[in-house]
Formats: structure tokens, sequence, C-alpha cells
């Protein structure tokens, strides 16, 4: 049932191009109507929308902070990421004009689960975005969007986490539509830049011993660092949980811009330093300014691992590795810079001789607070 792979977790990662495309099938019809039919809450409810609160925990909650950047660029509704364990407990401001918007892989933790029933008691909507069929949270939820990544057997996240994002993007985009058409012909293009996701990953899983013999090589490293701006932020925070649960090592994402105000002070010879690039055809000079992050640590002695987009000769300079993935929309590039992290962290533990699939002190769901 591993497909040929050596662990579950290796073949999940290789299902990701089904796992996306599955997310996306039958959610649009041919003029990129978007038909969330299931979603089943009258669209006047969603109309009056006028803020959204993404609950998720681990891995589904990086999954919403990247939704985060789209969904307020596409739908100008103001949107919180929320870990649910920290929302339950700070007296949130919530009525019945909030959306709530639950991640969650299992469908069963009860962190998130606890989260989205105080919710609905103080009057939200809430819509769950769930890779397990007639799971808790779906089930106490006014509805579902079902992630299509088929069952994840390894404790690790990977094919759901690129259908969750996947899937609030569907999100985004539907109540984008609903609130004017405003955004229809970019809704088109989006939808069609979505569907050529698929085909991107299955490049770069074809280009990874690159990365893999990379992990191998930094087996013994003690610390890694991982620093993105942008969507390329909460990557860099997903690429250091995949090193810190599969190979016990210390390892730190940041938003790359934060550099400055301390950790800049960890860097000496020899840290291994993962930076995630936005495209060079990206809004504002954000490119620029992450290019001059991989100099700043470069010139402290960091060993530099870039992940950029195809075509970009400005990183190598500066870089002791470049991982180039395909061209695509800022807003989307988190499907595909992901996959050399998780390929990475992957590759590194195995080298260290553990077992991937069920890392130590973890539990695939994890149903008590
Ligand atoms: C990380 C991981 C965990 C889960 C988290 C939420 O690889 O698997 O961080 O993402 O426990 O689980 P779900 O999505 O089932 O609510």
């Amino acid at each position: 049932e591993k497909d040929g792979y050596p662990s579950f977790m290796e073949k999940e990662i290789h299902d990701q191009p089904d796992a996306v495309a599955n997310t996306l099938l039958g959610r649009a019809d041919s003029h990129g109507n978007l038909t969330l039919d299931e979603l089943r809450v009258d669209p006047e409810v969603l109309k009056s929308v006028n803020k959204i609160i993404v609950l998720a925990c681990g891995t589904s909650a990086y999954a919403g902070q990247v939704a985060k950047y789209a969904i307020e660029h596409w739908c100008r509704i103001p949107t919180e990421v929320e870990l649910s364990h920290e929302f339950r407990y700070r007296d949130p401001i919530v009525d019945e004009n909030t959306l709530i918007v639950s991640i969650s892989q299992s469908g069963e933790t009860m962190d998130t689960l606890m989260a989205v029933r105080y919710a609905r008691e103080q009057g939200a909507k809430t819509v769950a975005i769930c890779n397990t069929n007639g799971s808790t949270i779906p089930r106490e939820s006014d509805a579902v969007l079902y992630t299509h990544a088929g069952p994840e057997i390894a404790v690790a996240s990977t094919k759901a986490f690129l259908a969750q994002i996947t899937a609030a993007y569907l999100l985004g985009l539907y109540l984008a539509q609903l609130r004017g058409n405003k955004f229809k012909g970019e809704i088109k293009d989006i939808l069609s830049d979505l569907g050529k996701i698929p085909a991107k990953i299955s490049q770069i899983l074809e280009r990874e011993e690159d990365i893999k013999s990379l992990g191998r090589d930094m087996a013994d490293a003690k610390s890694v660092l991982f620093l993105g701006r942008h969507v390329g932020f909460p990557v860099a925070m997903e690429g250091a949980l995949k090193l810190k649960e599969l190979a016990y090592i210390h390892a730190e994402g940041f938003a790359a811009g934060e550099l400055k105000h301390g950790p800049i002070a960890l860097i000496e010879e020899g840290q291994p330093v993962f930076v995630v690039v936005p495209s060079p055809r990206g809004r504002d000079s954000l490119h620029a300014k992450v290019v001059s992050n991989i100099q700043e640590v470069r010139a402290r002695g960091a060993r530099t691992i870039v992940i950029a987009e195809e075509g970009d000769t400005d990183v190598t300079a500066y870089a002791e590795h470049v991982f180039y993935v395909p061209e695509t929309p800022p807003l989307l590039a988190p499907l595909l810079t992901t996959v050399p992290l998780q390929l990475f962290a992957a590759a590194l533990a195995a080298a260290k001789g553990y077992d991937v699939d069920q890392p130590r002190n973890l539990a695939k769901s994890v149903t008590v607070e």
C-alpha cells in the first residue's frame, strides 16, 4: 500500500499532484464560476460576513496563514488566523457576521473542535475544511468543504497541507465571486493557474534527488533556519516544523524581514539557512529584499539553500544551493515551494535512521485538549 515507496510519507509526498487535482475537481464550471453547492450555506449569509477567523493547529494552521494572504487580497474581508487552543481561552470577538473556517486533516483535533463549538455558541457561521469524511468537526459545523487528498497515514502532514491550501483558496474565490463578481476575470485566471499546479508539482518531484541528497549530506546539522516573506513565511514555518517532527533537530521559521530585529544574531559560520524567495515578477520589491537577506546571512558564514523560481538568476551569487520551482503567480507559490522542504526533511530524517512515518511522541490525531 506504500506503492513501492520506503515510507507512507514519501508516498504521500508523491500523491500531492493528485491531492491538489482531486481537491479542485468538479468545483468550477468551464466559465470559471465556482460551484461550491456542497457548502449549503445561504449565499446571503455569506455575503454579510464581515470577518473571517481561521482556526487550526500545527501544519493546518500554516495552511490557514497562507490562505489569509489570498482571502484578504481577493475578498477584502479582514481575516485572522488563530491557533484553536489560543482562541478558545481569550474572550475572542465573534458574532453572527463572523465566518469561522476551521482547517483539520483528521476532523478530530480536540482543540479545534472545542474552538468551533465555542464560536458556534456565539452565533458565528462555521465552515470546516477537512480531509476525513464524516468526522466530528464537519459534523458539528454548518458546512464543510472537503479536501480530497485521500487518507493520510504518515503522522507528519504533507498532501493534506497542499489540499488545505487549495480548498481554502477555492473558498476565498467563492466568497469573492459572491461579493460582486468584481474579480471575475481574475477568478478564471486563478482557477486556470491552480489547474496547472499538479503538473508543476510533478516536475519538482522529477528532480527530487537534488534536494534529497542535500538532506542526506546535512544529516548531522544541529539546527536549521528557514526564512520567507509574504506567503513564503508560513512555508518557512512549515519547513521548520517538518524538520523538528521528523529529524528531532532544532529548526525555526522566521519572517525574513524580522531577521535584523533579532534572529540574525543566531547566524554563525556553517549555520544552514533555507530561504524561500518570492517570484521576481511579484509585487513591490519583496524579491530584492529577500535576495539581500540571503546576502546578509551568507556574509556571516551561513550555508544558504535557496528555493527560487525558475529563471531567477539573482539568487545564484549568494546561494550555496539553489532549488528551482516552476513559475506560478505569487499567491500560488506555496503549493510548489513547500514540496522541496518536505523532501529535505524526510531525506534527512531517513538518513539519521528515524522512522519518518511514526515520529516519537506524536500521534496522528490529537483527540485530547
Ligand atoms: C504536522 C502535523 C500536525 C497537525 C495538527 C493538526 O505535520 O501533522 O501539526 O497538522 O496536529 O491536525 P489536524 O489537521 O488533523 O487537525
